[in-house]
C-alpha cells in the first residue's frame, strides 16, 4: 500500500523510510511546490539587511566567510555582494550522514578548508540551521583550530527542529517546522536552483508504509 507522509526535514525524510525515486516525467519544478514560504524579493531584502549588519559589526575586521556546501551557494553569492569588507572566502563540505540513509549524529568532513582559521574572525554562511548538529560541530572544530571568533549567518532558522541548543547570531527568517526546498535547499539533490524557498508537495516524496 502506498501512503503519503508529511515530513518536516530532510533528516527525518531520509531516516528509516524507503523513499521512492522522484518522478522523472517532464514537468517544471514549480509544480511540485505546495506553498512559497520566502519569496525571491524577500530573500533579496534579507540578504541586503544581513550584509549591512555584518558591514557594521565587522567594520574594523577582515573575516573569513566560510560557506558550507552545497546549500550555501545561492545565499553566499547574494549575501557576499552586500558585504563591503575585505573578506576571505572559503568552503567546506560536510555531511551528517554515513551512507545516505540514517542520520549518524556525527558530522563527516568531505572537503576541508584550504585556509587557516588560526587567529581569524570566522563567519559561517548557511542556508538553514535545523537540528543544530552541523553548526555546533563545525563551530567547535573551528574554535579548536584557533579561530578568534566564530559566528553564523543563516538565511533560515528552524528552532523547533533543534536537538542541540544553538542560537545563530545573524538570521534572515525564522521558519516553522516544515520541509522546505529551494534557494540551495534540496530534496534528493533537486530543487536547489529554485529562486525562492517553498514547501514540497507530499506526493513528490511518496513512501511505502510498511518499509
Ligand atoms: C543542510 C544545510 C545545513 C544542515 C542543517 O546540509 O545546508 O548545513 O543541513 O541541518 P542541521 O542543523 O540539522 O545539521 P546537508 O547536510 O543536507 O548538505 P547540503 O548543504 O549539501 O544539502
Amino acid at each position: 500500500m502506498i501512503t503519503h507522509f508529511i515530513f518536516h526535514s530532510k533528516k527525518q525524510l531520509k531516516k528509516g523510510k524507503h523513499v521512492l525515486p522522484l518522478r522523472t516525467s517532464r514537468h517544471t519544478m514549480h509544480k511540485d511546490i505546495l506553498q512559497i514560504l520566502v519569496t525571491e524579493s524577500e530573500i533579496a531584502q534579507l540578504a541586503q539587511k544581513l550584509g549591512q549588519k555584518i558591514n557594521e559589526d565587522y567594520h574594523d575586521k577582515h573575516p573569513i566567510l566560510i560557506g558550507l556546501l552545497k546549500g550555501c551557494v545561492p545565499f553566499l553569492s547574494d549575501l557576499s555582494r552586500h558585504i563591503d569588507l575585505k573578506v576571505d572566502m572559503a568552503y567546506m563540505s560536510v555531511s551528517s550522514y554515513h551512507g545516505g540513509i540514517k542520520s549518524s549524529g556525527d558530522v563527516n568532513i568531505k572537503m576541508d578548508l584550504d585556509i587557516s582559521v588560526h587567529g581569524r574572525h570566522v563567519l559561517i554562511v548557511e542556508d538553514i540551521v535545523d537540528t543544530g548538529n552541523t553548526i555546533v560541530t563545525i563551530v567547535e572544530l573551528l574554535k579548536h583550530r584557533g579561530a578568534l571568533s566564530v559566528e553564523i549567518v543563516t538565511l533560515l532558522d528552524k528552532p523547533e527542529g533543534r536537538t542541540k541548543p544553538y542560537v545563530p547570531k545573524y538570521v534572515g527568517k525564522t521558519i516553522p517546522k516544515l520541509f522546505v526546498v529551494g534557494y540551495g535547499l534540496d530534496y534528493e539533490e533537486y530543487y536547489r536552483n529554485l529562486p525562492y524557498v517553498g514547501v514540497l508537495k507530499p506526493e513528490v516524496y511518496s513512501t511505502k508504509e510498511n518499509d
